[in-house]
């Protein structure tokens, strides 16, 4: 077994289950689920508990099921209450196995496991499914292959390029640089494309032409679902990779229940933020979103069938697999390859030294963004906020030039910040005809916090190493960037 005991999975969408019994097998167990008169939901194993026909093939009565091999009739509580000779007396214990379910973000979760550790509040945070002001849609494919192999697809975008070269595909995403980041068990691999042009979709989207910061963040959830956070928002917004709600945005859901060790309910969707009452995107969306993952369906299919006709041979991790090696719960055990549990293992990763010094930066990247989250600042506006406080006769080119950055860039920058309050513009003091920046009384008390938030980092950085240490690091660090 592979999967992960103990923990909610997606059993189907709300709207699939009715009052007719439908038959799944979830995490290898057969499963029957209907919904009672009351609307709630049974969630059964399917096995009379007799001679083990399954269930959900025999008759409804009410909120019972009467077995159609010999008519057993079991309650939506499990027990027996009739037993195939009517007047036979039901023995005590006759009852199939419950399980607990929870309906939650448009889907029904099942708890696989001791039924007695089902907590409602572990299900898996699908927000966007939910929150008001998003809308959310999607489908269902059962695919050949390991549920394992799909979080590894879903947290490597990089195979948009090619798999879906002739739908989603950019080369863009392959260059820009990806980030790592392990929250407790959840796993983020964060892309931030920042002053790009926005692809047609995100441009229309958003309604401008100018230029936005892109993401995509795709998110492992435990025990097997990834959400992928996507958009873009102005430039000028200022919005960071911690924090970006300023222009359109959506998530890519995908919750993989496995079904044997080689398929997998796949459900998948799209919640968004914005168009949220166009009921025609949405379709039109959902159909174009089926089509792509038709693409990935065969490549899974295919890999899957080549790991079986291949025993022999090991799957290898690169730098693009971080995001799903590093996803806690699904390495039992090689993916693709059944039951065979072994201790976690990156493979060729384990003595990789790039990836441990990445590592490591994720985690001084994430000390610091917390630190900074409260602020509402990226590293840039801080640089830029700093110089002016500095500079009380900063001018635009001097800006630019110092920040390394072009003039319509820093120039975006700024406007972000005077629209924060943060920034204001008059005639140079030195010569008129240049137009110079400074802090607000808003914008100096802000750089103030940030300068306090940075000594707080860097002295939780320092102090990790002695006085010799910190010299040799960083006569490490400068032969690394130079
Ligand atoms: S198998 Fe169900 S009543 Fe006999
Ligand atoms: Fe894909």
């Amino acid at each position: 077994m592979t999967w992960v005991r103990n923990r909610w999975y997606v059993a189907a969408w709300d709207a699939e289950v009715d009052r007719t019994p439908i038959a799944r097998t979830l995490c290898g167990e057969p499963v029957m689920l209907y919904r009672k008169l009351d609307r709630s939901v049974v969630a059964m194993r399917d096995a009379c508990p007799h001679r083990l026909l399954p269930l959900s093939m025999g008759f409804k009565e009410g909120d019972s099921v009467r077995c159609r091999y010999h008519g057993l009739l079991v309650g939506p509580d499990g027990h027996a209450t009739q037993m195939p000779i009517k007047t036979e007396p039901v023995p005590k214990g006759l009852c199939a196995t419950l399980y607990p379910v929870v309906e939650k973000h448009r889907f029904v979760w099942i708890w696989i496991g001791e039924a007695e550790k089902a907590d409602p509040a572990l299900v898996p945070d699908f927000w966007p499914c939910s929150a008001p002001g998003w809308t959310f849609d999607g489908g269902y494919n059962r695919v050949e292959c390991d549920y394992r192999l799909m979080i590894d697809n879903l947290m490597d975008l990089s195979h948009e390029t090619w798999v879906h070269q002739g739908s989603i595909g950019q080369h863009e995403i392959t260059e820009a640089p990806i980030e790592t980041v392990v929250e407790g068990e959840q796993v983020l691999v964060r892309r931030w494309m920042p002053g790009i042009e926005p692809p047609p979709f995100w441009r229309d989207a958003l309604r401008s032409t100018g230029l936005v910061d892109r993401w995509q963040v795709c998110h492992f959830l435990p025990p097997s679902s990834v959400l992928i956070d996507v958009g873009v928002s102005p430039v000028e917004a200022g919005d960071t990779i911690e924090r970006h709600d300023s222009g359109v945005r959506g998530f890519v859901v995908d919750a993989m229940t496995p079904e044997t060790e080689s398929s997998t309910h796949y459900f998948w969707g799209m919640a968004r933020n914005f168009d949220i009452e166009d009921s025609g995107f949405t379709a039109r969306f959902k159909a174009q979103q089926g089509r792509v993952f038709d693409e990935d369906v065969d490549v899974l299919e295919a890999q899957q069938r080549s790991i079986d006709a291949n025993p022999d041979m090991k799957l290898r991790g690169y730098s693009i697999d971080e995001g799903s090696t590093r996803a806690p719960d699904h390495r039992a055990a090689e993916p693709g390859r059944g039951g065979v549990s072994g201790p976690i293992g990156r493979g060729d990763l384990d003595h990789n030294l790039g990836l441990r010094l990445r590592r490591a930066h994720s985690a001084v990247q994430r000390h610091f963004a917390e630190h900074f989250a409260d602020l509402g600042l990226t590293q840039k506006q801080v640089s830029a906020l700093w110089l002016t406080g500095d500079h009380p006769d900063l001018a635009q080119r001097d800006l630019a030039q110092a920040m390394d950055m072009d003039r319509a860039t820093a120039m975006a920058l700024v406007h972000g910040l005077e629209k924060r309050g943060l920034l204001s513009r008059s005639p140079s003091a030195i010569d008129g005809r240049r137009i110079a920046f400074r802090l607000t009384q808003a914008g100096a008390a802000l750089l103030a916090e940030a300068k306090q938030a940075i000594a707080v980092h860097e002295a939780w950085l320092k102090g990790r190493f002695t006085a010799a240490e910190l010299s040799t690091l960083e006569e490490m660090l400068a032969r690394i960037y130079r």
